[in-house]
């Protein structure tokens, strides 16, 4: 879940929202997409049933259904059409992440057992591909092969990010143009298909639809960022999922690349080590470091500019409550990083 909101403090000249001012708009296409997500429950095997319920019925944000729902508000009104789709992209999501925990030997999800956890690796891996199967089965119910073509390509791109990142886990070597390409991909590609995916079943212009995407772009590029930050400075208790685990296992994130490329000859000899080295003992040292070259701030800074990106990205779509909508979540997710703190209470 994203963070408290009591611990907000309003940016100056910003209007101030709490997630459930963001989404309450679109409330009702959210209860929605729960509802087909529980319905699909049943066309999975019943031998699956206890997987297919466990996944699909976890609570989480709907933040990717949340973007179908802004955008479809920002130009008009959605559709039954919007709905189907947000419920293809957020089961796609469940996949990714039922395979990213096997990955990063995460224990909890969404407050919970992960799927791994309770039915063990194979079991989740096999499962993971049956619900991107499911998925593009539902995209390919569409009068037109566009939607399956989209969220076909998504797919590709977003497992292909989780493959470079896995490929350079401790390489110094991954710099950081290379790092916002891995998050583009593993991260921001769906949420750019949410936005793209709901503007063309909206029918409005090219521009428009490439606009939407953009905001998508770079909104989702800058919640990996703060997700980054919150596996080192967050809690997970608030976060509802194991953290520290970009580090365990040699993820090379924003807050330890920004470190890295500003620490002196030794700190940048100790901070390697540290992750070559890792043990669960190392966060202190790794805190102390991170404190030292103000990695957090500097990845605010960071996740801000993508903000205002996306931001301007809505620049060509006529003013609307619904655009209000989508830009009220960047102040939100800004607000968020007031509860980030150097002091790690990340189970470690
Ligand atoms: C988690 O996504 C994976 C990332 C891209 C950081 P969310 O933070 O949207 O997770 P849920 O869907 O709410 O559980
Ligand atoms: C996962 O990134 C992105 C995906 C494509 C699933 P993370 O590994 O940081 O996501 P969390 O922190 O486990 O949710
Ligand atoms: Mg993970
Ligand atoms: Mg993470």
């Amino acid at each position: 879940m994203f963070v408290a909101d009591s611990k907000a403090v309003p940016e100056a000249g910003r209007a101030v929202h709490s997630w459930k001012h963001v989404i309450d708009p679109v409330e009702p296409f959210l209860d929605a997409v729960s509802q087909r997500l529980a319905r699909e429950v049943e066309s999975f095997d019943a031998e699956l049933l206890p997987y297919a319920e466990y996944a699909l019925t976890g609570q989480g944000k709907h933040l990717r259904p949340a973007l179908v729902a802004l955008t479809a508000e920002a130009l008009g009104k959605p559709s039954e059409a919007h709905v189907t789709a947000a419920v293809i992209i957020e089961m796609i999501h469940l996949a990714t992440l039922v395979h990213d925990d096997v990955m990063d030997e995460a224990e909890i999800r969404r407050g919970r057992l992960t799927l791994a956890a309770n039915w063990g690796n194979e079991i989740a891996v096999l499962f993971g591909d049956c619900l991107f199967a499911q998925a593009l089965k539902l995209a390919s119910g569409f009068p037109t092969t566009d939607v399956c073509r989209a969220v076909s390509i998504a797919t590709n791109t977003v497992c292909s990010g989780e493959i470079m990142q896995t490929q350079h886990r401790r390489d110094f070597r991954f710099t950081r143009d290379r790092y916002f390409r891995v998050l583009e991909m593993k991260t921001a590609e769906l949420f750019a298909v949410s936005c793209e995916l709901s503007a063309f079943l909206s029918g409005v212009s090219k521009e428009q639809v490439g606009a939407l995407r953009s905001f998508g772009l770079a909104f989702g590029t800058a919640y990996q960022i703060y997700d980054d930050c919150v596996d080192l400075f967050g809690s997970e208790a608030l976060a509802g999922k194991s953290l520290g685990t970009d580090l365990a296992k040699g993820k090379l994130t924003l807050p330890v690349l920004l470190a890295h490329e500003q620490s002196s000859a030794t700190d940048r000899a100790k901070l390697e080590e540290l992750v070559q080295k890792w043990e669960p003992g190392s966060m202190k040292a790794m805190a102390a470091l991170l404190a030292k070259y103000d990695a957090l701030g500097g990845s605010i800074k960071t996740m801000r500019q993508y903000l205002d990106k996306a931001r301007q990205a809505l620049r060509p779509i006529p003013a609307s409550a619904g655009v209000s909508g989508l830009a009220s979540l960047t102040d939100y997710l800004i607000r968020q990083t007031d509860a980030l703190g150097y002091v790690p209470d990340n189970g470690l």
